[in-house]
């Protein structure tokens, strides 16, 4: 195998990876570079949405004048979800597909169709206001961002499709794309969870190759949604299995000059860093609630993290110790931990003494939006079980049976104290 590249991910990085000075450089290059470079890019990588008009045509103009001899090439991309994060994706899609080249500029969203509370469908409210109202009211998505209820029709002459729905909904998805897809389409997932089948744990990205026969990278981070969706810096980790070309090409297409995206050959590791840090963060929200403090909320956040680290390397061997310091890691633990949606809830679970349910609170409090670490617990309770691993991992089982109600919210502390065998 070959060495490792460099980890480089804006454009202008790209470029200057090709320096001899910049091979010099000793250090972690893309956030810090990515820091001191982002004046100097966001010039040519800001979102349309927030160009100046004639900014706007003007890179469209530069954009049509090497699409001819690009055409036959050009990427096609839908995205399959349109909720919070869902929206903030395509957001940034269309920022990057209406300059680069290689990509059509029209970036197709599929809404799960709502009535609005007016009467008014959420597809025709997006295509009217190019604003998903509901779930990411306030910012405009870009104009080249056409939302489409159809499943198929979205997916239709698509060779990149990006998932990102609640995971509990993606069986269902992926029976309705099953033999509608062609081979040669690539996908990449950017939901957090997994599925648990008789034969045990499944991935989401291993449903998505399993059901639709293609490929599938994921890209997992500190990403709160609302954070990016106003620009505000931050890092993500493409996860990819072999073909570091195709890992490359979705790099581009998520890159921006506030989210820098760095490739690692690690689709699993990735993966479970992003699903199962939503269990640490009910454990967190758990503390928040009972006041607990700081230094406990770090202590169930370590806890948390070797939990993290020992199931997934139990679950699948070529998981990477490396792949815990990305962003799809101890970064998305810390911010998860700190400020998501995960957090909250359990935060009032803990504080009603857990006498009102997740799924009360969560209609109540997220207005449609999906918790996934309530759900996420379950699931891995189900393989600790299965497996006869519960004994080694007390943060993750006790966070379950909190949620079900056989333990009292304050048990996070008494119970995952326990040192695992
Ligand atoms: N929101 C964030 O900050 C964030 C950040 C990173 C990753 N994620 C992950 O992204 C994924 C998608 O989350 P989101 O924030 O975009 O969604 P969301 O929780 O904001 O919205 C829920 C979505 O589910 C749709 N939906 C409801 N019922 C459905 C059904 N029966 N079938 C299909 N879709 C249905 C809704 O229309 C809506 O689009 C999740 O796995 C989440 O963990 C979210």
């Amino acid at each position: 195998m070959a060495s490792p590249p460099r980890r480089v991910s804006s454009p202008l990085l790209y470029s200057l990876a090709s320096l001899p000075l910049f091979h010099a450089l000793p250090i972690y290059p893309s956030s810090f570079l990515s820091l001191l470079l982002s004046r100097s890019l966001s010039s040519s990588s800001s979102s349309s949405s927030s160009m100046a008009p004639q900014e706007a045509a003007a890179s469209v103009a530069q954009k049509s004048s090497s699409i001819d001899e690009a055409a036959p090439l050009r990427n096609r991309v839908t995205v399959v979800g349109s909720g919070n994060w869902g929206s903030v994706a395509a957001k940034l899609i269309a920022s990057n597909t209406i300059r680069l080249p290689s990509f059509h500029d029209e970036v197709r969203m599929w809404v799960f169709e709502e009535t609005l509370p007016s009467g008014e469908k959420l597809t025709d409210a997006i295509n009217t206001r190019n604003e998903n109202v509901k779930y990411l009211p306030g910012i405009k998505l870009g104009r080249n961002v056409v939302a489409d209820p159809d499943l198929v029709n979205a997916v239709t002459g698509s060779n990149m499709l990006v998932f990102v729905t609640p995971h509990q909904f993606m069986e269902g998805i992926c029976k309705r794309l099953a033999g509608k897809i062609s081979g040669d389409v690539e996908a990449i997932s950017l939901i957090k969870g997994m599925e648990v089948k008789m034969e045990g744990p499944c991935m989401i990205s291993t449903l998505i190759t399993e059901q639709l026969g293609i490929n599938c990278c994921v890209l997992m981070g500190a990403n709160i949604a609302n954070e990016i969706a106003v620009e505000k810096f931050s890092e993500a980790t493409v996860g990819y299995r072999e073909n570091k070309e195709v890992a490359e090409k979705w790099v581009q297409l998520f890159s921006t000059s506030y989210f820098i995206v760095t490739p690692i050959q690690d689709v699993e590791g990735v993966e479970l860093c992003g699903t199962l840090k939503n269990v640490v963060a009910i454990a967190a929200g758990f503390v928040d609630g009972l006041d607990m403090g700081n230094n406990t909320k770090a202590a169930i956040m370590r806890i948390g993290l070797r939990e993290m680290k020992a199931f997934s390397k139990m679950l699948f061997s070529s998981v990477k110790d490396s792949t815990f310091f990305e962003s799809c890691g101890v970064a998305d633990l810390i911010t998860t931990c700190l400020g998501g949606r995960n957090r909250k809830v359990a935060e009032a679970f803990a504080k009603n003494g857990g006498k009102r349910s997740f799924d009360e609170l969560e209609a109540e409090m997220l207005q449609g939006q999906k918790l996934q670490g309530v759900s996420t617990a379950k699931e891995v309770y189900e393989v600790l079980s299965h497996r006869g691993w519960l004994q080694f991992f007390p943060l993750f089982a006790t966070v379950h049976e909190i949620c079900i109600g056989t333990l009292p919210p304050s048990a996070i502390v008494e119970h995952s104290e326990r040192t695992p065998k």
